[in-house]
């Protein structure tokens, strides 16, 4: 199997360092226009895939951005670095109240990013609509199940409900399309998959299921348990017709299918993300900061650039500017998981953003 099969970038460029300008590029030659930003690593759940029951040793107040500190990175990625999309994530975002602040501030830069948000919908329901005023495009709202008691397994918290008005919410208040992103139980997770693409399918909602991967503050994440796209795609098959959607895929990670019932009517479409199985590392075009200031260039990167303290430190934008590219410059190929001697980041997700 050759690199690009892998989902593996194959030519690495000669330059000796990361630019100084134009875009913000790799060696493999990927250029980042999307940045992740974690506002916090709380959450309001405990999502067993996630984190333990009892939550985890939170990120000290002291030692996250404050909003004038992130806002100066959010400008800087977006007038010098070529940022053109922020997504807000967690932890829970919604648990920040400056989140409207923030996205203000964000749709009020040039060129305006798209802003789009992921959350787990508990407390959407009140502020989907402060949140589209601030400039909010999108949302993508996580759910693995539309069960009562299996959420509560799950997330170990009796928010279905709270979740469902968040959805709804955001339809209202026009933060369309509607994504759901769910992370399947490898017990329950077939059933809970149909019932999802059903639910989603009838209100509107665009269904993206995402492989688990070993991300969870426990390093309990075993490949034999959890279910892969295939093992998904086989489960809705039972159910409905899926065949392959003729749009362009670009450098999104989901996979689209059209669903059609057995009389071959069309019901809509679903993503399946196959970040373990068929990583999609060679189009990756993301860049990350933490909710402590911290760049990331990949979800499993083994190394971070700490941007907090060189703000502190009375850094000027082009030492910062510097630092965010040399960060970007070192990005690995691909994440590894499925290497032997792959090693878990010691962030769980939860303290990385999603
Ligand atoms: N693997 C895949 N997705 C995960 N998420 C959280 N942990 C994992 C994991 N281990 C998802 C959440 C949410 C988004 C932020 O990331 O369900 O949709
Ligand atoms: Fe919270 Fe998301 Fe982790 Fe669930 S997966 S506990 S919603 S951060």
């Amino acid at each position: 199997m050759t690199a690009v099969a892998l989902g593996v970038p194959s030519v690495r460029g000669l330059p000796q360092g990361a630019p100084a300008h134009g875009p913000l590029v790799d060696t493999f030659g990927r250029v980042a226009t999307d940045l992740r930003v974690s506002l916090t690593d709380l959450c309001n759940l405990r999502c067993t895939y996630c984190m333990p029951a009892e939550g985890l040793d939170w990120l000290p107040s002291d030692q996250k951005l404050s909003v004038d500190e992130l806002v100066r990175l959010l400008r800087l990625a977006v007038t010098r670095l070529g940022v053109t999309s922020v997504r807000f994530t967690g932890g829970e975002p919604l648990v920040v109240p400056h989140l409207e602040q923030v996205i203000a501030a964000t749709a009020a830069l040039r060129p305006r990013p798209e802003i789009t948000l992921t959350t787990n919908g508990v407390g959407l329901a009140g502020r989907a609509a402060a949140l589209q005023q601030a400039g909010l495009d999108r949302i993508n709202v996580s759910l693995d199940t539309v069960d009562p008691q299996r959420f509560a397994a799950i997330t170990r918290r009796d928010r279905l409900d709270a979740v469902l008005a968040g959805l709804q919410a955001a339809k209202a208040a026009g933060l369309a399309p509607v994504k759901v992103n769910a992370v399947l139980d490898p017990v329950s997770g077939r059933d809970d998959a149909v019932a999802l693409l059903r639910f989603c399918l009838a209100q509107g909602y665009q269904l993206r299921i995402i492989e688990q991967m070993p991300l969870d503050a426990g390093h309990s994440w075993r490949r034999e348990d959890a279910l892969t796209a295939d093992e998904i795609l086989a489960a809705l098959r039972r159910e409905f017709v899926l065949t392959a959607h003729p749009g362009p895929r670009g450098s999104a990670p989901a996979e689209l299918w059209q669903v059609r019932d057995s009389d071959g009517a069309l019901l809509g479409d679903v993503g399946v993300i196959a970040s373990v199985s068929h990583a999609f590392c060679a189009s990756c075009d993301r860049t990350r900061l933490t909710a402590d200031g911290q760049v990331r260039n990949c979800l499993f990167a083994r190394d971070e650039t700490d941007l907090r303290d060189l703000l502190r430190s009375g850094a000027d934008d082009d030492a910062v500017e510097a630092a965010w590219r040399a960060a970007m410059w070192s990005k690995a190929a691909g994440h590894g998981i499925n290497d032997p001697g792959f090693v878990q980041p010691d962030r769980p997700m939860s303290a990385i953003g999603g």
